[in-house]
């Protein structure tokens, strides 16, 4: 049997069959992207993948980058090896929220003391919801939109039934997303909750954030932003938004490897006001008291529940070094020139290829989805060739570019290599 866990026994590396046709001019004008692009040089920081053409789902899962490597082999030697269980009282306590503030400065627009590293993207978004419709008594009804993930949305039915709520559904555009117009028809005095996310999952549209949260506001409801899609790829300024809650996972622009624990944001205002359910002992003021009943830590620790993954911490850290050094501006703006590149190749060598994201470049987050009806047979076979991007039904192609590993001639050759399979 295949061990996943280790590289010992794992299937040989993807052919690296490099599309020889590709045309002079696609080539040159990528190259010429490549050498004016002032990150180019963090790509080599990246570990490499054998036979990879072209990676085109960073924003399913993160490449690992090379000094994760030494990381998580001198975390097994020194912390939990030399020191074991004292390393709890030695940092790895205040991990969730050390990293979350961490993560706040870099990349949320966060102060201090309102971010935490936790859980899945799905239990954050449970234990905040249930919170925030429960901070809310006697408004009974929960807005979300049907193009939402689905976690989002299940997540949501189940908070309906458990507090007898109704869910308000908005039906946005299928290739743009929620506007601020929708969330206006669809608040009102009745409203307790609403869930949106701020990049659209399969178009890439990016929502208005501060015109929705105000709108929300002005309804007097509480605003939840899921940012799985916009952490370490869209800049954001939390704070200056005036946004209540907002939760995201670590694994796609963050780079936290398979299953590293998501983030949660809560403003500092609404710390004494919101509870949530799952009141676990790492979450209480006094861990070790080990007392008869519960009492929720102050501040952002009371988001924790149960033991800290510190483990699941360790590669995070250094994609968030890099982005800070990088700066969020400089990552943003090679985001778009990647997207609008990716279009631009798609308009020029994709026949019958349509562009299902948005062309506006302030409404378009990393990723660009395409729509064929072939592209269920053309993701299995690119992947097998080495280029890799993602499907979403009911016949896209999302193309993730991740802006500190990807170069302009990956882009390229990744896109040729589609054209090649859908001839
Ligand atoms: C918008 C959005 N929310 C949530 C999730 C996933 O949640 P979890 O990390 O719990 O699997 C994803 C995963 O791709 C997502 O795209």
């Amino acid at each position: 049997m295949t061990d996943f866990f280790s590289s010992a026994d794992l299937p040989s590396g993807l052919p690296a069959d490099l599309p020889a046709d590709l045309p002079s001019g696609l080539r040159e004008r990528a190259a010429a992207l490549d050498v004016a692009d002032p990150l180019a040089g963090y790509r080599d920081l990246f570990a490499p993948s054998e036979g990879l053409i072209a990676y085109l789902d960073g924003n399913s899962l993160g490449r690992p980058l090379a000094a994760t490597r030494e990381r998580l082999a001198s975390f097994v030697d020194g912390p939990w090896a030399a020191r074991l269980i004292r390393s709890w009282d030695e940092g790895w306590m205040d991990a969730p929220t050390e990293l979350g503030d961490t993560l706040g400065r870099v990349a949320l627009g966060a102060a201090p003391g309102q971010t935490v590293v936790a859980d899945s993207t799905t239990v954050l978004l449970y234990k905040l919801a249930r919170a925030a419709v429960d901070a809310r008594p006697g408004r009974r009804v929960i807005v979300a939109d049907t193009e939402n993930f689905p976690t989002d949305r299940f997540v949501l039915q189940g908070i309906a039934a458990e507090r007898g709520l109704e869910l308000r559904w908005i039906t946005p555009d299928a290739e743009a997303g929620v506007t601020p117009e929708e969330v206006a028809a669809a608040v009102g005095r009745d409203t307790a909750l609403v869930l949106l996310s701020h990049v659209a999952y399969k178009s890439g549209y990016i929502a208005d954030l501060p015109a929705i949260t105000r709108i929300v506001h002005d309804a007097g409801a509480l605003i939840l932003w899921d940012l799985c899609h916009s952490a370490g790829s869209v800049p954001l300024d939390l704070d200056a938004d005036g946004v209540d809650i907002a939760v995201g996972c670590t694994y796609k622009y963050l780079n936290g490897g398979p299953g590293s624990p998501a983030f949660a944001y809560l403003a500092a205002g609404l710390q004494d006001e919101v509870r949530q359910p799952v009141q676990g002992w790492m979450g209480a003021v006094d861990p070790f008291a080990m007392g008869p009943d519960y009492e929720p830590a102050t501040g952002i620790r009371q988001l924790i529940s149960g033991t800290p993954p510190v483990i699941g911490m360790l590669p995070m850290r250094d994609m968030l070094a890099l982005i800070d050094e990088a700066g969020m501006p400089a990552v943003r703006e090679k985001s778009l020139a990647l997207t609008g590149f990716a279009i631009d190749v798609a308009d020029e060598y994709l026949a019958g290829v349509r562009v299902a994201s948005p062309r506006d470049p302030e409404r378009r987050g990393s990723h660009v989805m395409l729509d064929h009806p072939d592209f269920k047979r053309v993701v299995a076979e690119a992947w097998a060739r080495g280029v890799v991007p993602d499907f979403r039904p009911p016949q896209g192609l999302r193309v993730g570019l991740s802006p500190l590993s990807t170069s302009f001639t990956e882009v390229a050759e990744g896109l040729w290599t589609i054209r090649d399979l859908l001839a």
